[in-house]
């Protein structure tokens, strides 16, 4: 579980970057942070982990705070995914990588062996490259395939899917969904509305360091002035749905539109 107590953020004295946020996710829940650049979502990330700490107000993991407990602790439950995997890879290989995080966590180092070898088939990857040999989209798995090794409860991805073709984005995306049908909480800040859309159950607005809504994801896009507000375009279907109006107006998908239209015909 993630709190947020009213917080306000600063990275300088003159400029305030995040205002009175408040909210909490709870354990299980696949949540999507959106708005336009610059306005604070990464800065929010790394305030759920205790890389960041607020000038006013408190963050909580669970029940502890990120004022008063390490990183490396907070580390344990929560797994960031930074928005430039480069500036998170530091090992010579892959495998060496992926088993970074248990550096820490004093396993027995056959389990850890075991775990790295079941990621590396998992992901397909060559255990023995240098991680910067391989291409940005890969390098993005990488990263996020060393957090999905340690299993921490919470994971947060800061534009996962960034740099990636299609195919590789949903390899990403299934992966991450499997891992909240089991239990993980995943927060994730994405601009690609339709992916969010597709995956996200809640879905957070973020304008200049507020949040603006926050609600199941089909009734934010459908909030217009939250959407506008945040110079956010709604995924197609719901501008789509909303044109339409009438019957269609809460059709979330294309099928239920046809279905619709089929129905219709029918009479
Ligand atoms: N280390 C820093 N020092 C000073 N200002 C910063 C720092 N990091 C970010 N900022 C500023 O804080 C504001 C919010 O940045 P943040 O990276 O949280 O936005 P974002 O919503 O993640 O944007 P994007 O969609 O472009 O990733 C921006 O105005 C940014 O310039
Ligand atoms: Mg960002």
């Amino acid at each position: 579980m993630i709190t947020f107590k009213d917080v306000s953020f600063s990275y300088t004295p003159t400029v305030t970057i995040l205002r009175d946020v408040d909210f909490s996710i709870e354990r299980g829940e696949f949540v999507a942070i959106v708005g336009s650049n610059g306005a604070g979502k990464s800065t929010m990330l790394r305030l759920m982990n205790g890389l960041l700490k607020p000038g006013v107000g408190e963050v909580f993991v669970d029940d502890l705070s990120t004022h008063t407990n390490k990183t490396s602790k907070l580390a344990k439950r929560v797994g960031l995914l930074f928005q430039n995997p480069d500036r998170q890879i530091c090992c010579n290989t892959i495998a060496e990588e992926i088993a970074f995080g248990f550096k820490n966590l004093e396993l027995p180092q056959e389990e850890i062996d075991a775990t790295v070898a079941d990621i590396i088939e998992d992901f397909g990857f060559d255990g023995a490259r240098d991680p910067f040999s391989v291409s940005r989209g890969e390098r993005q798995k990488i990263a996020l395939a060393s957090i999905i090794a340690v299993a921490p409860e919470i994971i947060i991805l800061d534009e996962p899917t960034t740099g990636l073709d299609y195919r590789e984005c949903i390899h990403i995306m299934d992966k991450v969904t499997a891992l909240n049908e089991t239990g993980t909480t995943i927060i994730m800040v994405c601009h690609d509305m339709e992916l969010v859309l597709d995956y996200a159950k809640r879905v957070i607005v973020v304008a200049a360091g507020q949040i603006i809504a926050d609600g199941n994801a089909h009734e934010v896009f459908r909030d217009t002035f939250a959407m506008q507000t945040a110079s956010l375009l709604p995924p197609q279907i719901i501008e789509l749905a909303t044109e339409l109006g009438g019957q269609f107006e809460q059709a979330d998908t294309v099928e239920q539109i046809v279905d619709i239209v089929k129905a219709r015909k029918a009479v």
